[in-house]
Formats: structure tokens, sequence, C-alpha cells
């Protein structure tokens, strides 16, 4: 079946934290934005119209591989440019993939003002399907009362020297701090929890009810049972949760905003959201119980239901050091390997479709895009040591991944000798945490010819560089692309006076 959506793109006004009406992006001139749903096996259509006035823009779908299709991918710079005020943009796209997803702007800095949505792909040979009886998508999110204009400015800026990122006001559910989920006894629900917000990781937890995980990031996994989860910005986890036989209360369920993350946490910042598991409308939605001590599930532990095996020939492995550090104009920025990130003013995309047989030297995209070009149909280990005392959350565009491992804290670089062997069947997922001071490796085979940014998902740190380009086997790009881009694709770049040929 063919899918479509009509987006038109502007600016509308909201309150979702009670605290403060501000200016949000909306779409057809409502917030929260729509789901995007479909089937595995659809076309998706979404006609964009960008009417915000003052932003160029774009959709990203965050998790879907995009084969064959990496010009759709939405990430300006990358796969297309912006889409500029006043311009229309369609993406086409077929999903293959099962799973809760999400989609949102890739514009630099632009999704915490509010263009972001889930995007849920339903699959009619679900292996859990007779283990729920209803579905109910739950997104999280960090909300920040201040438009990114003005926050982007200022955390760039020479007044911040340390990179401290601005610490967002409140934790949404659903957009709203006052969601209230009817369930009826006995049933069990599956809740596709997505995190969409900017920077923090919460913690999750359902208050007398335990959770058993089925999926991550859109990987099928083995049912296993957690009290708590841990999601960090751009993760998703579907988990079920069955009622109780009886009605004579009613149950909190909390989302809480790592307060690791933030380096000052300000006087009176409430990192809880609040959601209710309500049996009887009658009785009272209690306040959640404090809690001492967060120990979340462990993601490392879950094995995919497909039992897909350790891929354990590296054709090609790439090791990526991250730090932050200041540059001459006194601001902080995020580097790997001693590069920050730039991004170029032709898409990389266009540039593998314009070079020939030169696609396959890396030089030719610059030497700010931290560029990696792979051969086709290798195992490709990513290595990522992590040089900075933060958390970062990594999502890798095109694919999911095999967390092959990942340390504790304060562990440093990857020592192969000093590293545990790796599970038999690691788990996957296309975000992953990397600790403080930590590393992980990561490994997924070249088989989806296309350009994929990996990045930190934090978008402050997108903003100071933290991104690095996988040029993924150029010459089958060309041959899938180099006649069938659309027409709109290069009018907004002719739109936006940026050079493609
Ligand atoms: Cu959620 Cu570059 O993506």
């Amino acid at each position: 079946a063919t899918v479509t959506y009509d987006f038109d793109v502007g600016w509308t006004y909201a309150n979702p934290d009670g605290q403060r009406t501000r200016p949000v992006m909306g779409i057809n001139g409502q917030w929260p934005i729509p789901p995007i749903v479909a089937t595995k096996g659809d076309q998706v259509i979404v006609n964009v119209k960008n009417s915000l006035g003052n932003e160029s823009t774009s959709l990203h779908f965050h998790g879907l591989y995009m084969n064959g299709t990496s010009h759709m991918d939405g990430v300006i710079a990358v796969t297309q440019c912006g889409i500029p005020p006043g311009s229309s943009f369609t993406y086409n796209f077929t999903v293959d993939q099962p799973g809760t997803y999400w989609y949102h702007t890739h514009e630099r800095g632009q999704y915490p003002d509010g263009l972001r949505g889930p995007l849920i792909i339903h699959d009619p040979e679900d292996p859990h399907q007779d283990l729920y009886d209803e579905e109910i998508v739950l997104t999280l999110s960090d909300w920040y009362h201040d438009l990114m204009h003005g926050l982007l400015a200022s955390f760039m800026s020479v007044a911040n020297p340390s990179g401290a990122e601005p610490v967002p006001q409140a934790a949404l559910f659903n957009d709203t701090q006052d969601l209230a989920v009817r369930v009826e006894p006995g049933k069990t629900y599956l809740f596709r929890m997505v995190n969409m917000g900017a920077f923090a990781a919460q913690y999750v937890w359902f208050e007398e009810h335990t959770m058993r995980i089925v999926e991550v990031d859109g990987v099928y996994t083995e049912p296993m049972e957690a009290d708590m989860i841990y999601l960090t910005a751009a993760q998703r986890c579907s988990v079920l949760v069955t009622a109780k036989n009886d009605t004579s209360a009613n149950f909190a369920f909390v989302g809480s905003m790592d307060q690791d993350l933030f380096d000052a946490v300000p006087d009176g910042l409430n990192p809880n959201v609040t959601g209710w598991l309500v049996y009887d409308d009658s009785k009272e939605k209690p306040a959640p119980k404090l809690i001492d001590a967060f120990e979340p599930f462990d993601d490392f532990e879950l094995v995919p239901y497909d039992q897909e095996e350790l891929l354990d020939r590296v054709d090609h492995s790439i090791t990526l050091d991250l730090k932050m550090d200041n540059l001459a104009d006194g601001a902080n920025y995020a580097f790997f390997n001693d590069i920050t990130y730039v991004h170029p003013k032709v898409p990389t995309l266009y540039t593998v479709l314009s070079t020939g047989p030169n696609a396959t030297n890396p030089i030719i995209y610059g030497e700010n895009t931290n560029a990696f070009v792979l051969a086709q149909n290798q195992v490709i280990e990513i290595i990522l040591n992590n040089d900075d005392p933060g958390k970062h959350p990594f999502h890798l565009h095109g694919h999911a991944f095999q967390v092959i491992t990942r340390s504790p804290d304060d562990a440093g670089f990857y020592d192969p000798a000093n590293t545990p062997e790796p599970p038999s069947t690691p788990m996957r997922r296309d975000t992953i945490l990397v600790r403080p001071n930590g590393h992980t490796v990561l490994r997924f085979r070249s088989d989806n010819p296309g350009v994929w940014l990996f990045h930190c998902h934090i978008e402050w740190h997108v903003a100071s560089g933290l991104v690095a380009t996988i040029v993924e086997s150029p010459l089958a790009v060309q041959a899938q692309l180099m006649d069938s881009i659309p027409s709109d694709h290069w009018d907004v770049c002719a739109a936006a006076g940026v050079p493609t040929q």
C-alpha cells in the first residue's frame, strides 16, 4: 500500500509543561505533530511544505535504512539541501523494517523546537503479537522554554568556554505532563517508547508493574524482564506491561532525566515526568514514590530475536577518538581524531554523484567532514574512544550495528587484549551510549550503499561538530542514483543558491 502525508510545517504556539507558552514548529497548524504510521512493505510519501518563513528545514526518518534511497534520508548538507522557506519537497521511500522509529528535522539544532514525532511500522508477522492486546506509543522528551536559535548562539560562544549545554526546564510524556493511560485488568500492553529529546537521557519505570523488553531501535529481542530502562536521546524500546487483575488503585509511571548529563542542576528543576496507568477514573492518580538509586537494565544483555551471529571477521576498522576542546574563537567544540565537523557547501551525496571514479577517495569530501569511504559488503568495525567525561549517545544512519563491547566509566581507550570475548549473538541497535572516558566497539556489514552520518545525538554536540560521514560503496551509489534523483532535490538547492554540478 501507499501511505501519503501532506505536512505543512509552520510555527504555532504551545505550552506543554504549563510553565511557558512559546513558539513551536508544528505541522498543519497542530502541535504535537502527528505520528507517521505504516505497515511493513508500504511505500511512504511525505509531501513537505516549508511555511516556517524564517528557517530552512528537512525531515529525517530516524532508524530507517533507506536502502536504495539514500537521497531520501533528509540530512541537510549530506543527502539534500535544506528546504528553503516557501519551498516544497517530497520524501518517497519503502519501509521494509517493522518497529519503533521517529522522524525529526535534520537542520542543525532545529528539532528541539518541536519538529519531531514518532514513526511506527506495523508488522503482520510480529513474532510477539500474541503476547499483547493493544499498543500504546509513549514518547519521552526534554523541553526548553527558549527557542533553539538563541540557545545555540549562546552555547557556541566565547561566553561558554566550557561547552556547558543548556539544561532543559522540563520532561514530557507524549508532549504533556498530564498523561493518563486507561488500562483494563489483565490486558497486556505494548508500550513503544521513543526518546525524542534533544539532550537528556531518561530513566523509565512503572510502579509495581514489570516490563518485558521485546524490541530496541527496530530490532526484535528475546523478551527480557526489566524494572527500569534507560533511554538516551534517540533510542527506542518496546516493552510489554501486563495490567493487574484488580482495579482498586491507579499507578504512576515515571520518566526521570539523567541529571549526570547536566553540568549544573538549576534550583527547582523537576527532572521527572509522571504518567498514570488508570484502572479506575474515580480513584486518585498517586504521586510517584521517591527512589534512592537508579539501576536500569543493561541493554548490552539483550539478544536479538533473529539470533544474528557475531560478525567475527573484520575487514575494515575505523577508530574515532572523541574529545571536546576550545578553538581560537573561544567557543567549545567537539572532535573526532582532532577534527570538528564542518558541513560542506555541496551535500556529500552530490559530490559522490559528480566525481566519477574519484568518489572512492576520501580527500574529495573535504578536510572537515570526517569522511570515511567503505567498500561494498565488508564487515566494518567502529572503535569509539571517549576521551571526555560526558556520556554520548551515538547514532549511525542507514544501519543497525552489533555492539561488540561497551566499557564502564573511566575504562579508557579500547584495548582488545583487555576486553571480554564478544557475545555470540550481540545485541543490535542504531543508537548506543558510550560512557564517560570509556569506549564502545560496533560492527556492521556495508550492504547499504549511501551516505550516512555517524554522530552524537545530543543536539548540542551536533552543533559543536561531533559528526562523521560514512560514504558507503560510492560507486554503487552512483549506479543506483545517478539519473534518478527527483527534480525537487535540485530545485531546493537552486533556491538556496547551492551549486550542485
Ligand atoms: Cu535521529 Cu542524524 O539522526
